[in-house]
């Protein structure tokens, strides 16, 4: 199994999913080749709940991780789970237009870019 892949499942199992029971899990590898992880972590209010994504990359980018290379997303779905619409422009902040590889239990993947989920994004650029 890709490396990555087999991260972001270990990851996955980690999940604080009590009200959805939607476990996700999350790896990135930096520009240094290291691997970071995350999961989705709920809250009761539901509105403070961050997906897996954004785990991953805030944990990385905490630790001075830069120059993301790929991006692997898992969770337990027949159609492949992408990043939502804040985890896409999350990720295109610190990735660029990265590889993403989404993947499920049964091994199942798909490799695309996150500029063909994200086009025309709103980025540094503008400002
Ligand atoms: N979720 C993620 O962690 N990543 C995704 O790509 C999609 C959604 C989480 C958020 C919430 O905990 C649960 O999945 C259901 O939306």
């Amino acid at each position: 199994m890709d490396p990555l892949v087999a991260a972001a499942t270990e990851a996955r199992e980690k999940a604080h999913a009590p009200y959805s029971k939607f476990k996700v899990g999350a790896a990135v590898v930096d520009g240094d080749g290291r691997v970071h992880t995350g999961c989705n972590v709920e809250n009761a209010t539901y509105g403070l709940t961050i997906c897996a994504e954004r785990v991953a990359i805030f944990k990385a980018v905490s630790e001075g991780a830069r120059g993301f290379t790929r991006v692997a997303v898992v969770a337990d779905t027949d159609a492949l789970t992408p990043p939502c619409g804040a985890c896409r422009q999350i990720l295109w902040e610190f990735c660029g237009d990265v590889e993403i590889v989404l993947a499920n239990l049964s091994g199942k993947s798909e490799t695309l870019r996150l500029g063909a989920l994200l086009p025309r994004p709103f980025d540094g650029s503008f400002l």
